[in-house]
């Protein structure tokens, strides 16, 4: 990874090609600051202008924005809503009914195709059955599946009915499951019986059964199970149920359930600096009007466009750039069940050239491993396929490194598309800062300007504005309609971690740090600003890591910090004391091999430490606080210079100097 002086040197800039500025939704410089300008002029008019044109409501909102209980913010809060009805019904009388609505391909390379109708049809069958097992409105659902169209039709099918679904990626292990479908309350969980993925199968559904094994999930009356493959799997009578029995002879048409446009569309758990993972309330309206205006503005989603996002429904991305936004705006899509080395590192491209993909949008972690595959194996190298059907590419979920963007513009790009590298998270609902691709020209590693009606800035500490040009923390300064509604079961945490009483209780805080540029004022972000680390896209709490190896009956204490990584962006490195003496040699390396898997069983496998280090103790000031800020430079390996004389035990350092 590229540290910051790197981005901040950086002065290429690339103009949006001519032909695409003519035809893009936003055109030009002007016109982009033409809608910033309306938002400034009157904020809440800008916002109920494009609630009104862009969203189909069965009641009209007279409200547009609450703050009596801020930052319990409310939007269109009198209107009644449907997003189901607006992803699928809508479609159906705009002349959409026989498009195609997901171009799904297996993992094997299997593709089926959807139209709009027969995925009406699917969701209604699907939400049928599951008011049928009486799921209702309110209810809490958790989906465990995999990337399918069955998965996508759940999410639908849950929105239809107003039941609110908490999607679990499947990567997560039995023990995550159980702590979300506990705090989430759920009623039911849907599963499949397998996911596969690199040719490999994962038993979702026996890690569904050990979840519910593990106790205190006794709201949950069904599993419901969808085929994938026909594996072997245990079986609770009146419990389980599989999914084509619940949709069998179930009725084509469900009225959908109409909801408050702030009735909570789904929930989705995200890592927080501190404790556990937080659920992440969003709304119904506001939420879909945000999914449906980025997929307009920054995709500039168009009739014949064919669109991929490769992220999983598992994660926010999965949620408003899969299962919502192309839906809600009439888009045929690419839904992937795999992965982007299976059968080689050339699926993406492969996929893109069969496709005809127009615009792809993945996380800067694929492409670095992309191009290192390229650059082993000419036989998959980019070149090799026809590419030039794209004619937009997107980046999400880190920040991107200026040879990564390069890279990816020259060899993806043939230097005709666009990059959006968007900057958003699990909270915002959707973008947050992006280059629009007909009007922002765009410097490689930088989001770039914040969309329209977006007041992101960067403050100090104590929440003053900073001047360009120097680092300071991201915040928003005012709601828009797709924030984070509240956390699940946790307000109070929700308002300390979000709404900070030291910057005044009423702006939101990001969590990562950014800087602007002196002259164009684009914002590089330079990162998390407390202890979320972002490996491979994927964010994580390094006290979540923590907590999950001191509960290994042979670990006394640990400590965890990230440590950059060509490719993942981040790595998890943890240093940590046993309750034995300090282990050396082969039976260091068996016992870090032994908290790796312990870790993969805690929280999953995207939460293994890549490096552990074993010592007799951490460094620690005379209080007793584990300097953290020493364990970062010792993982990347670098001396010491800092100023150590408030540490107790400096000797410590020496032992944690080598890794397992
Ligand atoms: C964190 C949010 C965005 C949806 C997927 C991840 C980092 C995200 C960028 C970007 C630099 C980025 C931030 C953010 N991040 N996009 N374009 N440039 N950093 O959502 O899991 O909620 O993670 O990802 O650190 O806070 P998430």
């Amino acid at each position: 990874m590229a540290d910051i002086e790197t981005f901040k040197q950086e002065n290429r800039v690339f103009a949006p090609p001519a032909d695409f500025v003519k035809n893009a939704t936003i055109s030009g410089m002007p016109a982009y600051e033409a809608l910033c300008a309306e938002a400034e002029r009157d904020y809440e008019g800008f916002w109920a202008r494009l609630a009104r044109e862009n969203l189909q409501w069965q009641k009209p909102f007279t409200k547009v924005l609450n703050e009596t209980d801020a930052p319990f913010y409310k939007w269109f809060e009198d209107g009644k809503i449907n997003v189901s009805y607006n992803c699928l019904d809508v479609n159906l009388s705009n002349g959409n009914a026989d498009k195609t609505a997901v171009v799904f391909e297996s993992d094997d390379a299997k593709v089926t195709r959807v139209t709009y109708r027969e995925l009406h049809r699917r969701v209604c069958h699907f939400a049928n059955g599951l008011k049928s097992l009486g799921v209702k409105k309110g209810d809490r659902v958790v989906i465990y599946m995999p990337m399918s169209i069955e998965g996508v039709a759940a999410m639908q099918a849950c929105a239809r009915i107003g039941a609110t679904h908490s999607v679990v990626f499947g990567g997560f292990s039995a023990k995550s499951l159980q702590e979300r479908v506990i705090d989430a309350g759920a009623v039911a969980v849907i599963t499949a019986d397998v996911q596969v993925r690199g040719g490999k199968q994962l038993p979702l559904k026996s890690i569904v059964d050990d979840a519910l094994a593990m106790g205190g999930c006794d709201t949950i009356r069904n599993v419901i199970v969808y085929k994938r493959a026909g594996a072997d799997i245990n079986w609770v009578e009146g419990r389980d149920l599989w999914l084509h029995d619940v949709l069998a002879n179930q009725a084509d048409e469900c009225e959908p359930e109409w909801v408050d446009a702030e009735h909570p569309l789904f929930i989705l758990y995200t890592s927080g600096s501190t404790g556990k993972p937080k659920g992440v309330q969003h709304a119904s309206g506001g939420y879909l009007l945000w999914a449906v205006l980025t997929m307009k503005w920054t995709f500039d989603i168009k009739p014949n466009d064919v669109y991929w996002c490769t992220a999983d429904i598992g994660w926010i991305t999965g949620h408003t750039y899969i299962a919502y936004g192309p839906l809600a705006v009439g888009a045929t899509q690419i839904v992937f069940e795999g992965v982007p080395t299976y059968p080689n590192a050339g699926r993406f491209w492969d996929m893109v050239q069969r496709h005809k993909a127009t615009i792809f949008y993945t996380a800067p972690t694929a492409i670095r491993s992309l191009i290192k595959a390229a650059e082993a194996d000419e036989k998959i190298h980019p070149k090799q396929y026809d590419l030039s059907s794209l004619r937009l590419l997107g980046s999400v979920g880190e920040p991107i490194n200026p040879e990564a963007w390069m890279w990816y513009y020259k060899n993806i790009g043939h230097e005709k598309c666009p990059i959006v590298d968007t900057f958003w998270q699990t909270e915002t609902g959707g973008h947050m800062i992006s280059p629009l691709p007909g009007a922002t020209p765009q410097v490689p590693g930088s989001c770039t300007l914040p969309l329209p009606g977006i007041t992101a800035a960067i403050v100090d500490e104590t929440g003053h504005d900073l001047p360009n040009g120097n680092g300071g923390i991201l915040v928003v300064k005012r709601p828009w309609p797709a924030m984070i509604r509240t956390i699940w079961n946790d307000p109070e945490r929700f308002k300390k971690a979000y709404f900070p009483e030291e910057f005044g209780g009423k702006i939101y805080l990001a969590g990562d740090g950014a800087i602007r540029n002196k002259d164009t004022g684009y914002f590089t972000i330079t990162g998390r600003i407390d202890d979320v680390l972002n490996v491979s896209g994927h964010r994580m709490g390094t006290m979540e890591i923590e907590s999950a190896l001191v509960a290994n009956p042979i670990v006394a204490e640990a400590a965890v910090v990230g440590k950059p990584d060509e490719t993942t962006g981040e790595s998890i490195c943890a240093f940590v004391v046993l309750k034995r003496a300090r282990p050396t040699g082969d039976e260091a390396k068996q016992i870090a091999k032994e908290l790796r898997d312990w870790v993969a069983k805690e929280i999953g496998p995207i939460a293994k430490p890549k490096e552990i280090r074993f010592g007799d103790n951490l460094p620690k000031t005379r209080s007793g606080k584990i300097m953290r800020r020493l364990l970062r430079v010792l993982a990347k390996g670098e001396d010491i210079t800092q100023d150590i004389s408030t540490l107790e035990n400096p000797a410590i350092l020496d032992q944690l100097k080598e890794s397992q």
